[in-house]
């Protein structure tokens, strides 16, 4: 297979030093990419602002803004098979970016945003018959928020995880997540390294390929 994974946050700049974000570190996007390439996919890599090392054998891409992040997956996605977003888009970017630092006095105490498009609702329409996997970091229900967002999107798979753990979700190198996909019933795993959780996503897209 050729698999398309996003990975980490997007930065929504004001100017040239200051910008929105959230707390992603793309370790689970980069352990997805890791698992394919260990399996013999040819993987493309299409990564956020983070520090980790590219897995051997993975193409990598590296984008700033969510904007940056859809014309990217747009390029690459009808050379790919499956799509795996996992990076954590920004919803928000700010109304208008400066080229230029702003000076504090020329700031306004409140920011006037836009939103962002959603990437995986944008490029639906290429999706053909290729596998879509989406990622829903909850902190309420997850199982019912992914459920809804699995729909919504119109994906083959979500991953749900609550992010509230503390050995879960952002930073860590474990996970514990919920498949939820349209035809299955949910499959809880237990806690374990996101490589792991990896290996599971790889073993579903693999079982469901529609080569
Ligand atoms: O709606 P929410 O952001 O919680 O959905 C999460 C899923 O949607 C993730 O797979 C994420 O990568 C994707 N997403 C997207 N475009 C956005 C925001 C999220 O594709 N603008």
């Amino acid at each position: 297979m050729q698999i398309l994974v996003t990975a980490g946050p997007t930065r929504e700049h004001l100017d040239p030093v200051r910008f929105l974000s959230n707390r992603s570190t793309g370790k689970m996007g980069f352990a997805i990419a890791q698992a394919a390439a260990e399996r013999g996919h040819a993987v493309t890599l299409i990564a956020g602002p983070v520090t980790l090392p590219t897995p051997p054998g993975v193409t990598r891409v590296d984008v700033v803004s969510a904007l940056d992040m859809l014309d990217a997956v747009q390029r690459h996605l009808p050379q790919h098979d499956a799509l795996v977003m996992c990076a954590a888009v920004a919803d928000w970017r700010p109304a208008r970016a400066s080229a230029n630092k702003l000076k504090k006095s020329d700031m306004q105490p409140v920011l006037m945003l836009e939103p962002n498009p959603d990437i995986l609702k944008t490029v639906r329409p290429l999706k053909g018959a290729r596998l879509f996997v989406g990622f829903a970091a909850e902190t309420g229900d997850p199982l019912a928020e992914a459920q809804r967002k699995l729909a919504d999107k119109g994906l083959d798979l979500i991953i749900a995880n609550d992010v509230t753990q503390p050995d879960a979700g952002f930073a860590v190198d474990t996970n514990r997540v919920t498949l939820i996909s349209a035809t299955e019933p949910p499959a809880g795993l237990p806690l374990m390294s996101k490589l792991d959780v990896g290996r599971a996503i790889l073993s579903w897209l693999e079982r469901h390929v529609r080569a």
